[in-house]
């Protein structure tokens, strides 16, 4: 599909979604927020992609939050119907694993996007954000939530109060991302990070992820709940007896998703 501020890409079965308006920051305007709930529908289609990782265009910026010029006009109504934060609860839910590949700022809307993915990798220069007070508003796809569960209440507080941008360092040592890569280096970390990922077993990647994602929502008696079960379930099936095999017979293992 062609999209006209998205740029997509499949290799070995790891698609690229890349945030294409380097000239507004990757500011993720009306049109930018629609194509990527097209291109989340396209790619759970496609069964060959196992693995999405966004990005944006250039050096500076991932995504440097909503369009600001696309304020001025919009009121509560519109808000009430807007649909980012669906957008950004189906990344975080979708049925194959997602990575944000940070290059720079992530802002706003980019940062949250980037916390709705499971994995975040970093390029030096990254600089995360929640700066929405600044404009008298707050976040409101999701960041007010996900930054407080992934880096804990008070940083959050302290970020989305203040507004402050913090390295691509900083958000390493609050566990914000997973790894801090020099810039020409974070794609194909990201695509090494896919690739690792495609290499297991796809059932148990996608339970695996299911039951973190739901049971990080619930109490951990109902989480135990939900990982006993997928593990039934995965024990059911021809991949788990593959890969038992494969190991004692020192071979690699040949999934099927059954
Ligand atoms: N919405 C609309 N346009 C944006 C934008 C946004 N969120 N972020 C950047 N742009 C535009 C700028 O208006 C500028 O446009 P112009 O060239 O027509 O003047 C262009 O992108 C470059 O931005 P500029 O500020 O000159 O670049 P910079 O490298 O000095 O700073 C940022 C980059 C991201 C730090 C800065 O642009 C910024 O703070 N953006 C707003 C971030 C924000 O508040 N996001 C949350 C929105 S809810």
């Amino acid at each position: 599909m062609h999209y006209e501020t998205l740029l997509t890409e499949t290799r070995d079965r790891v698609a690229t979604i890349t945030i294409n308006r380097p000239e507004a920051r990757n500011a993720l305007n009306a049109r930018v927020q629609s194509e990527l709930k097209s291109a989340l529908d396209e790619f759970r289609r496609e069964e060959e992609i196992g693995v999405v990782v966004f990005t944006g265009a250039g050096e500076k910026s991932f995504a440097a939050g909503a369009d600001i010029t696309e304020f001025r006009q919009r009121k509560a109504l519109d808000v009430l119907a807007a649909n980012m934060q669906q957008v950004y609860d189906e990344i975080e839910g979708f049925e194959k694993p997602t990575i944000a590949a940070v290059n720079g700022y992530a802002l706003g809307g980019g940062c949250e996007l980037a916390m709705a993915c499971d994995i975040r990798l970093a390029s030096e220069n990254a600089r995360f954000g929640l700066p929405e007070t600044s404009l008298s508003i707050i976040p409101g796809a999701g960041g007010t939530q996900r930054l407080a569960r992934l880096v804990g209440k008070g940083r959050a507080i302290e970020m989305i109060l203040t507004g402050r941008m913090i390295s691509a360092e900083e958000a390493h040592s609050f566990g914000l991302v997973s790894r801090v890569l020099p810039q020409g280096e974070l794609m194909e970390a990201a695509w090494e990070t896919a690739k690792t990922i495609l290499s297991k077993g796809p059932l148990a990647t996608r339970l695996a992820k299911l039951a973190i994602q739901t049971g990080f929502e619930t109490d951990q008696r109902t989480g135990l709940v939900i990982e006993k079960l997928a593990q039934a379930v995965l024990f059911d099936t021809e991949d788990k007896d593959e890969g038992a095999a494969a190991f004692l017979e020192k071979r690699k293992p040949n999934f099927k998703g059954r």
